[in-house]
């Protein structure tokens, strides 16, 4: 098998954690051949898009990505659209797993290890927004077929990881036809799946949830925006966002991204934390290229430093953190 990989580094700390988890990545697959790709919002002020055309090809060619992080614009900019955004609605990316694992000398708590699966290609993400007389309106799609879709990467990514808990998150109280179609959906997927125990939250209570018994949760299955939100709180669990690894799923193609963004806060300052793409990078050899065997070992090198270094190595600057993961690797 080819394993071809198309690298975008994107914007802000993106430029400086994709690099290494690029190299960390390379040292277990030697085979790998590498493609680098432009996106985000400084190849948007220098080219007038925020994803080339020539990037869209490379991802379709090498049908496996590894994406740092892109920055926007919080007012609207006429012609620009997340980076991201455009990537997961083209290439047909509709699943976003996005993992949680307690970290030993590193995690608040020790016994987390759950699974949000998001929804990726509807909801409030399509993106429609309109003019009323005294406002705007936002427009929220869920239909039977991506919520069916969501629920089949559910199934396959807990028969993979040996789950047997779903918890369905939702808000049909208030949305009982949306959200109600999205939860009846699932349920219909999994109705013949009799080991695997399926419940229901509304996603407010959810939150709480995640607070205060996240070890509660193997896999949790929830619309977009929920999912967003979940999943950075969730990342708390691990260690935050600098720990948090996620991989956008489609038909034959896969996106690695950090659940992180830009973080313009820290950029050129040596303190990203370079873990997050490092274990992106591992999804997308799990679940893509279907090779345990590497993802089990950038993983591995990862929970071996924090470990062996504690909490403090968050802070010790990405120089020395990607000096002791290489020494576990
Ligand atoms: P952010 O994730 O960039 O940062 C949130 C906080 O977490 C910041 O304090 C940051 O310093 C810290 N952080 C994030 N990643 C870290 C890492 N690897 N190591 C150490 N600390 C880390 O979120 P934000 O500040 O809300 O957004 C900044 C920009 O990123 C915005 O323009 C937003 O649209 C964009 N964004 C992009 C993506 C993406 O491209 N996938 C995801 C989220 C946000
Ligand atoms: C994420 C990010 C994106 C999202 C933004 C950057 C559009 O927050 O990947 O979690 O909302 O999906
Ligand atoms: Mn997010």
């Amino acid at each position: 098998m080819d394993y071809r990989l198309c690298v975008i580094e994107g914007d802000g700390i993106g430029r400086e954690v994709i690099p290494i988890a690029v190299e960390l990545l390379g040292h277990c697959m030697p085979e790998l051949e590498i493609e680098s790709a432009s996106a985000g919002w400084h190849t948007f002020e220098s080219c007038g898009e925020s994803v080339p055309l020539a990037t869209l090809n490379a991802l379709k060619r090498c049908r496996a990505g590894l994406f740092g992080a892109v920055q926007s614009p919080t007012r609207p900019v006429p012609g620009y659209r997340s980076a991201i955004l455009t990537l997961r609605q083209t290439l047909g990316l509709s699943a976003n797993l996005r993992p949680v694992r307690s970290l030993a000398g590193l995690s608040p708590r020790k016994d987390v290890n759950l699974l949000v699966v998001r929804e990726n290609s509807e909801g409030l993400y399509i993106g429609r927004e309109r003019a009323t007389n005294d406002g705007y309106i936002a427009e929220r799609l869920i239909t039977r077929s991506a919520s069916r879709r969501i629920a089949q990467a559910a199934l396959t990514a807990m028969r993979q990881l040996g789950h047997q808990q779903l918890t369905i998150v939702h808000k049909a109280n208030v949305l009982p036809l949306t959200d109600g179609l999205f939860r009846d959906s699932v349920r219909e997927v999994f109705a013949a799946e009799t080991d695997i125990s399926v419940s229901e939250l509304l996603v407010d209570v959810a939150a709480l949830h995640m607070l205060s018994q996240p070890q509660q949760f193997q896999t949790i299955v929830t619309a977009n925006l929920y999912g967003d939100i979940l999943s950075d709180a969730a990342a708390h669990w691990c260690g935050g966002l600098g720990l948090a690894p996620s991989l956008n799923l489609g038909d034959g193609i896969a996106l690695a991204e950090p659940v992180h963004g830009s973080a313009p806060d820290i950029v050129g300052q040596n303190k990203a934390n370079p873990s997050a793409a490092i274990l992106s990078a591992a999804l997308l050899a799990r679940h893509h290229w279907q090779r345990d065997d590497v993802a089990k070992r950038l993983e591995h090198a990862v929970r071996a430093a924090y470990q062996n270094h504690g909490a403090d190595l968050s802070h010790s600057g990405t120089q020395t953190i990607v000096r002791t993961l290489r020494a576990y690797l």
